[in-house]
């Protein structure tokens, strides 16, 4: 059956050695600690090889948080795909709701992204999510549905099976507001529906849909309650060991 997962991403937080003593500190406790879901942390670039060498990867899975939509050449300031994976990275969170703003980063873009992640044997952490008001217009359905569509679904049945979704409304991401429960059961049954319209039904019950925005250690059990929240992407809350560990322990 599919993962449970509970991912961190740190965005632009802490420096080198800052990031190094968290993981440190996570693993620690991760050694010790039997917990009932898979534990994955993103950093930024700089830090993925020094955190990768320095934790148990099998126990506290490394992410990126990006890697260029090119093989490579020149591409100044890009990090590559190939580049993420041997620093001993295993995941790279494509399609944040950030990049998507910030950076410009287009589906088509994405969908290169998560082909070039995938031949090198990284598992995409691929987000989608409406912002306020696609939701209030009542069009986050369709927001989804289409993100997914130009992104993924040129992949083969078996490259999805690789694929790691997320869906982090854009409404709740760093707010402090949340979906409630509700809400996130009835999009993430929507999205896999979807993906059981393309591949069929054994595929999108295999597929690990987190959901991400303000979750944190008091609301992440009864998000995590719902039969289609198979865990979460963290963000602010994965920035302390106490706080993270504490999402992680909801499962
Ligand atoms: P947040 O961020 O938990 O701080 O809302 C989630 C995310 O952007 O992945």
């Amino acid at each position: 059956m599919r993962k449970k997962i509970v991912a961190g991403n740190w965005k632009m937080n802490k420096n080198l050695q800052e990031g190094v003593a968290l993981a440190k500190e996570l693993d620690a406790i991760l050694a010790d600690e039997k917990v009932n879901c898979d534990v994955i942390i993103a950093t930024p670039f700089i830090h993925l090889a020094t955190v990768a060498a320095a934790v148990n990867t099998a126990k506290l899975g490394v992410a990126a948080e990006n890697c260029a939509d090119h093989e490579k050449g020149a591409y100044t300031g890009e990090v590559s795909a190939e580049m993420v994976k041997s620093t001993g990275a295993q995941y790279v969170i494509l399609g944040h709701s950030e990049r998507r703003a910030y950076y410009g980063e287009t589906p088509e873009m994405l969908k290169t992204k998560v082909e070039l992640a995938l031949a090198q044997g990284l598992t995409p952490i691929f987000c989608i999510g409406e912002v306020l008001e696609e939701r209030k217009a009542g069009k986050h359905f369709d927001v989804v549905k289409e993100q997914v569509e130009k992104s993924l679904f040129g992949l083969s049945a078996e490259d999805f099976g690789k694929i790691i979704l997320a869906y982090e409304p854009v409404w709740a991401i760093g707010t402090g507001e949340t979906a409630t429960p509700e809400q996130a059961e009835e999009i993430h049954a929507y999205i896999r529906s979807v993906i059981a319209g393309k591949y069929g039904q054994a595929v999108a019950d295999n597929c690990s849909i987190l959901y991400g925005g303000s979750c944190k250690p008091s609301n992440a059990k009864e998000l995590f309650a719902n039969p289609d929240v198979d865990g979460g992407l963290i963000g602010g809350a994965s920035l302390k060991a106490e706080d993270f560990m504490g999402i992680v322990r909801a499962w």
